[in-house]
């Protein structure tokens, strides 16, 4: 835990405008600063930051904080990490929190990254040559200047005009320049220079691509203390917002493929940087965006890079996001489709031509197979089944087992037989073949995953003891008047780990049965009328069995009621 003295000290030692406003520009508006709100979209500023108070508004909805909530929101930070990252900005060491410290990299580092950053996009003024290849790939000034574009000279050491002592130890460890047999010289040379932000906004390495047909194409920094190719995106700090604002995040294949489309007006893409993407990578995009595009070429090596980008996206699912994959025609990648067809052009792709994960996986594995023959289907199965149990949303995992085993010609009840792990069939008790009606109760508690908010329409004594799911639907009622209403799927997570986590796997089951048609609120009316009607007959027989002297006086109004009714 971080000392809560420590980060009163810090929020007294960081000026809140000045984080705010490197993230969101901001414009002074008499005492306070404006700025449109980066938390909801809007036309005019009513997003407001107070210097003196140190905290945030937004008079449009509602978002407020310090300086850390700010980080957390917009970064989508941790709050350690918005601490450290504060901590870092005002250099306060952040007290012993009793974990294991991260080696830090020295500041010489960022220094010296930040210092040839800004000498490869002075050179690119000096480099018509350089200039007239962006021009050619349709590039102008204002997109180069937002992702900072440079272009490292021609010659074996360059940089030897930015660092005085070229032979500096940060120099080798930033991946800057290289040592070889017959001494030191630059890594980069005669390459347009793609500098790589981490998400805050500090570049952690670069891509340098040749202006000619030389090889490698691409040259990129290697892994270094700052700069992991696993876990960063190209262009991730410069879309951020855009991300928000359009609910999704595609991720393309290369330096260009980005830029171009946000020269174009689409503005967030980002790239996985030379290696296929990770499971870190998808995780970290599903944090800022509930949907997310992979976009490939159409053609062989497209879809083997887009199936392995599927295998490393199946831990980071969650059910109520959406990732898909957009494979482009035959020839063209993000950057030539658009700048041939147009923004709208590539939107409508987007909008169309998208395959949900779900269906690129059953696609793919039943690609080429038999399955006409038990030999082909029980090789389907045998090759679904690492994959699934993979996967990380427990309702989207059921239905995509629901049809693997549909075309493996399993019946519903043998999908047991795949062994699996996903939930749906993991607790649930073996049930009898075919599946009796579901009890008053059951039919209640399920409704109620879908209808949580009629919890508080019902009264706990109507369920029947004699009903084993009696007590546990009891719970959920308590348990979902308490927390308010939630999604099924929100419900499932929260559920884990307590008592009520096998009625709700169970319920989940029966979800998955009905589809878009279902009348939950029939169903729930429904079972709600029969519970009721049962207890009071229940209740009116109890009380008309007991000697009249012996009731209460509430209980005798409560018997002529019940009589009446
Ligand atoms: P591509 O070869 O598909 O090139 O590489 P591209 O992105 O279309 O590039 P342009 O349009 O010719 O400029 C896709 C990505 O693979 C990585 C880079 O990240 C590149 O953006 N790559 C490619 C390398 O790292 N090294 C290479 O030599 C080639
Ligand atoms: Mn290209």
């Amino acid at each position: 835990m971080i000392p809560r003295d420590f980060i009163d000290t810090l929020l007294a030692r960081v000026d809140i405008v000045d984080v705010i406003d490197r993230r969101v520009p901001l414009k002074k508006a008499g005492q306070n600063y404006q700025a449109c709100c980066p938390f909801h979209s809007e036309k005019t500023p009513s997003f407001t930051v107070s210097p003196t108070k140190q905290f945030y508004h937004c008079f449009g909805c509602g978002a407020h904080g310090t300086a850390l909530g700010f980080l957390m929101e917009y970064e989508h930070m941790s709050f350690p990490d918005a601490v450290a990252a504060l901590a870092q900005d005002v250099g306060l060491p952040v007290p012993d929190s009793g974990e294991p410290e991260r080696p830090k990299p020295p500041p010489a580092l960022w220094d010296a990254l930040e210092q040839a950053a800004r000498f490869y996009k002075q050179q690119l003024k000096q480099a018509p040559r350089a200039i007239d290849y962006l021009k050619r790939r349709g590039l102008t000034g204002a997109i180069a200047a937002r992702y900072g574009i440079g272009y490292a000279p021609d010659g074996w050491s360059p940089l030897k005009q930015v660092f005085k002592d070229y032979s500096a130890d940060a120099l080798a460890a930033s991946g800057l320049v290289v040592d070889g047999e017959r001494g030191r010289y630059d890594r980069f040379r005669d390459r347009i220079m793609f500098p790589i932000r981490n998400i805050r906004g500090q570049i952690v390495g670069f891509g340098g691509r040749v202006l000619d047909q030389g090889e490698p194409k691409y040259l990129n920094s290697p892994e270094t203390p700052l700069f992991h190719k696993g876990s960063e995106l190209y262009g991730l700090f410069e879309a951020r917002a855009a991300i928000k604002a359009a609910g999704r995040a595609i991720v393309v294949e290369g330096y260009m493929d980005v830029v171009a489309l946000a020269q174009h007006g689409v503005e967030f893409a980002v790239a996985a940087l030379g290696t296929a993407t990770t499971p870190i990578h998808a995780r970290t995009l599903l944090r800022h965006t509930d949907r997310l595009i992979y976009a490939f070429d159409g053609d062989a090596a497209g879809r083997k890079a887009a199936w392995r980008a599927l295998e490393n996206s199946l831990e980071a699912l969650q059910d109520g996001k959406e990732v898909s994959f957009l494979f482009l025609p035959e020839g063209e990648d993000p950057d030539s489709h658009i700048r041939t067809h147009g923004q709208d052009a590539f939107l409508r792709l987007l909008d169309t031509d998208t395959v949900p994960l779900s269906a690129f996986l059953v696609r793919e594995l039943a690609r080429d197979r038999r399955l006409d023959t038990q030999e082909g289907r029980a090789a389907l199965i045998k090759e679904a089944k690492p994959l699934l149990e993979k996967i990380a949303a427990p309702l989207l995992a059921s239905l995509i087992q629901r049809h693997i085993a549909e075309l493996a010609q399993l019946q519903a009840d043998e999908l047991g037989h795949l062994g699996l792990r996903p939930m749906a069939a993991r607790r649930a008790p073996p049930r009898p073949q075919r599946r009796s009606a579901p009890s008053r109760v059951r039919s209640l508690a399920r409704t109620l995953l879908m209808n949580p908010q009629r919890a508080a329409e019902i009264d706990p004594c109507w369920l029947d003891a004699n009903d084993p799911l009696s007590s546990p639907t009891d719970e959920l009622i308590a348990w979902l008047r308490e927390v308010g209403p939630l999604k099924p799927q929100t419900l499932s997570e929260t559920a884990k780990g307590s008592a009520l986590e096998p009625l709700v796997t169970e319920l989940m089951t029966d979800l998955l049965d009905k589809d878009e048609t279902w009348d939950w609120n029939a169903e729930f009316d429904g079972a709600v009328k029969q519970l009721r009607d049962d207890w009071r007959r229940r209740r009116q027989q109890e009380l008309a069995t007991r000697p009249l002297d012996s009731l209460s006086a509430s209980e005798r109004q409560e018997l002529t009621e019940l009589a009446r009714s």
